[in-house]
């Protein structure tokens, strides 16, 4: 058995997709745009919102939506999810692939401008943080700042590309951003402040409660 037989079973069994989700994910033709959560992510994503019976969460890189309908299908009714993008081309398209969800709100902007000003409307229960990597201190510090205690944080591509583990250079990955990674990981990994576990997804998946 490999690694994508287990994912395909875990997809096919586990992590089958709406229609809504299905056409979100069909609307990014562009290759550069192949960069959507999987689908047993946003199930993962799903269970994590219903455990910690999340309503809040902000979520930093919304590309065309995807992942903004796999968590806002776990929210209740009166949940919210604010979600950061600051490409306008696809930030329409998360707006017409989202226009049917009530509980998803799009900010189109660059998020080390939209997330100081969205913290007059925290604390918040989640962060979903999968947005450009060479900002991912910052966006850690914000959430920090403004997910409530026992609060989730959670960063997509912790591996960096498998990056993050390795020394030499690795092809379309900084330097910086890979000590900007390792530092998030040992930020995430105090158990002083947080029950936290990296988890071997395909890009690896960061999973942090707030314990202060
Ligand atoms: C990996 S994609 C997000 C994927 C999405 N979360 C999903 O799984 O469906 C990252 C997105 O972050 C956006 N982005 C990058 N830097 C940003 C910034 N400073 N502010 C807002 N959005 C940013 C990119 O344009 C891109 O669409």
């Amino acid at each position: 058995m490999t690694f994508t037989d287990r994912r395909d079973y875990i997809r096919q069994t586990y992590a089958t997709e709406t229609a809504a989700q299905k056409k979100a994910r069909e609307s990014l033709t562009d290759p550069n745009d192949q960069i959507s959560i999987h689908p047993e992510d946003g199930r993962f994503l799903q269970c994590l919102i219903h455990l910690a019976k999340v309503k809040t969460i902000v979520e930093i890189g919304t590309l065309g939506g995807y992942s903004a309908l796999w968590m806002a299908d776990a929210l209740p009714d009166d949940g919210l999810l604010t979600t950061i993008e600051y490409d306008p081309r696809r930030a329409a398209i998360a707006r017409d692939n989202t226009k049917h969800e009530k509980k998803i709100k799009i900010i189109e902007g660059d998020a080390l401008t939209v997330l100081p000003q969205l913290s007059q409307d925290g604390p918040f229960d989640m962060a979903f943080i999968d947005a450009d990597k060479l900002q991912y201190g910052h966006y850690l510090d914000w959430a920090e700042e403004n997910i409530r205690k026992d609060g989730l944080i959670i960063c997509d591509n912790a591996f960096l590309f498998d990056a993050v583990w390795k020394d030499g250079p690795v092809d379309r990955v900084r330097e910086t951003a890979r000590r900007i990674m390792r530092d998030v990981n040992t930020r995430l990994a105090d158990p002083e402040k947080y029950h936290a576990i990296l988890l071997p997804t395909v890009e690896g998946m960061a999973v942090a409660q707030k314990r202060f």
